[in-house]
């Protein structure tokens, strides 16, 4: 019997949701990928590994992903995690956000990645568009390098 694999991520304007769908191809076994804007009550008894993905906003994860977190942390600390988020500033890290993951949780995952970001103008709104342009001028933004078959190596031989 295969492994099952849940990837539940949030996402606001698309990139993590397509990275989330980028592992789901990659990996081994039965694959579920979950909106948490969507859908909170999920079964997570019948998954083996669950891949958990933010977008970072302001320094912070999503709300949707810290609401589920936090609803099956007791179920999470008995599976293979693994932990990535989505952002622009190469140098954040899972660990490094001001709003992240609970630390049990970062210290048990079997892999932690940061995926690159996309900003996307078209979908912006003015303040959104705003914030950008201040995080542009005050940082030198190099490219992140998505590490997408690191990632699912590392899930695939945990
Ligand atoms: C208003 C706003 C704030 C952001 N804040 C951060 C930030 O604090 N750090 C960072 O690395 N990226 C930041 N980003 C970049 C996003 O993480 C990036 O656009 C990412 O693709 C968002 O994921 P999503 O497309 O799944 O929503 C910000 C983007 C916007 C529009």
């Amino acid at each position: 019997m295969g492994l099952k694999t849940l990837i539940a991520y949030g996402s606001k304007h698309g990139r993590t949701e397509m990275w989330a769908h980028k592992l789901a191809e990659c990996i081994e076994g039965q694959v579920d990928v979950v909106d948490l804007k969507k859908s909170r009550d999920l079964d997570i008894d019948e998954y083996d590994r669950v891949i958990l993905g933010s977008a970072v906003y302001a320094g912070r994860i999503r709300k949707e992903v810290l609401r589920f977190v936090d609803k099956y942390l007791d179920k999470l600390l008995y599976k293979k995690v693994g932990l990535f988020i989505c952002c622009m500033s190469y140098d954040n890290t899972v660990d490094s956000l001001e709003v992240t993951f609970p630390q049990v949780l970062i210290e048990g995952a079997v892999v932690k990645s940061t995926f690159a970001g996309e900003f996307n103008l078209k979908r912006l709104n003015l303040f959104e568009k705003l914030i950008v342009k201040l995080v542009e001028a005050n940082n030198e933004l190099k490219p992140i390098k998505t590490d997408i078959e690191g990632f699912v190596a590392a899930i695939n031989k945990a």
